[in-house]
């Protein structure tokens, strides 16, 4: 038997093509929960919540009036929709980042697509915690890249009230409800997309930041008696230190992949995870406050929700122009961390 000739099985040239953001759209529940609401509930204070965090309040779901992750999911696409002009039948794929959807099967992102009418779409669930977002923006992109997909839809939402214990105060004053979505398009304009880009994952710290339902999750010398099951235990002060090196790092990391300085990006987008982290990263590159986006006041840390509810109020502001260099940062339970370089 003859091998087959080099020439019938050679790989078919790569595509050009470039990737853009065509449009965003975002989600919030109505109900306002305040640092003063939860100081009636927990041994806490506004004052502590803002010195330690920059949270003032955050956005929690009713499910009594229907609000959940795949509520959300559907207001974000169709407004990211509507602003890309298209129908959701025109998408190829729906990639939705969250640890909170109502059921782990079917994925939020089947029921989504189903809610939509995105018939021609393929439909999966991302598990990157708070980084999810970032980690769908890139696995996304190189689906267009790669020549297959031409519209592609990256949801971000977590309803973390939904995994959180309302009367532990280590956790209760952080985390938020929201959805944020990009529509990804190819383009015939290579100009635009990611320049660089990085996905990571340390395992062995998965004991910082976990959610556990039964004795198997937990780790060694825990029990129940720290909380109960189906509710996010975090290590906060190993979680901060890690945060505060990660973000520096990612930033380092990926601006040198390309030869930009930190002072050539145009807009830092990155995970509102607790304003005092944002700072530290914003000082050590002398980033102006301008530049990176800070809405955490307003909504708390909303994990994978965070970074796409920033581009979109972004967008929405008029504040990311043709052409702008954008880095997306994010870092989450796993541990996970990752970053994507945009020319948009
Ligand atoms: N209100 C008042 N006091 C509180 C409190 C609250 N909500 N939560 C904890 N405390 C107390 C602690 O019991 C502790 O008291 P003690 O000194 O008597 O033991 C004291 O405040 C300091 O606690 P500590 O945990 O060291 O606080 P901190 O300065 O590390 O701040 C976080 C806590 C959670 C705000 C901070 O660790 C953090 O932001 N970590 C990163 C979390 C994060 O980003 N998670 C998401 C990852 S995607």
């Amino acid at each position: 038997m003859t091998a087959p000739s080099s020439k019938a099985i050679r790989p078919p040239e790569p595509p050009r093509i470039g990737v853009r953001i065509a449009g965003t759209g975002h989600a919030v529940p109505e109900t306002r929960l305040t640092n003063e609401d939860l100081s009636r509930t927990i041994d806490t204070t506004h004052e502590w919540i803002v010195q330690r965090t920059g949270i003032h309040e955050r956005r929690v779901c009713n499910p009594a009036k229907g609000e959940s992750a795949r509520s959300l999911c559907n207001a974000a696409l169709r407004d990211a929709l509507a602003d890309a002009r298209l129908d959701a039948t025109d998408l190829d794929l729906i990639l939705i980042a969250s640890v909170s959807g109502e059921s782990r099967v079917p994925s939020v992102a089947c029921r989504v697509a189903a809610d939509l009418g995105a018939t021609s779409a393929g439909a999966m669930d991302v598990i990157a915690a708070c980084s999810g977002f970032v980690y769908g923006l890139n696995i996304g992109h190189e689906l267009i890249r790669g020549g297959s997909y031409r519209n592609v839809a990256v949801i971000g939402c977590d309803v973390m009230s939904s995994i959180i214990d309302p009367l532990d105060r280590r956790t209760v004053i952080l985390f938020g409800d929201a959805a944020g979505a990009a529509v990804l398009r190819a383009t015939d304009d290579m100009s635009k997309g990611i320049l660089a880009q990085s996905l990571h994952a340390d395992g062995s710290r998965w004991h910082d930041l976990y959610l556990p339902y039964i004795d198997r999750d937990l780790p060694e010398g825990s029990n129940w008696q720290e909380g109960p099951p189906g509710c996010l235990r975090m290590n906060g002060r190993e979680v901060y230190k890690f945060a505060v090196k990660t973000f520096s790092e990612l930033i380092s990391e990926t601006l040198e992949k390309t030869g930009l300085k930190a002072d050539d990006v145009d807009l830092f987008i990155a995970h509102q995870s607790n304003a005092r982290i944002l700072e530290s990263a914003r000082e050590r590159f002398g980033i102006p406050e301008e530049k990176m986006y800070v809405n955490i006041d307003r909504y708390g840390n909303s994990s994978a929700g965070s970074v796409p509810l920033c581009l979109s109020e972004l967008r929405d502001q008029g504040r990311v122009a043709d052409g702008d260099i954008v880095m997306f940062v994010a870092f989450g339970a796993g541990l996970t961390w990752a970053s994507s370089l945009w020319r948009v």
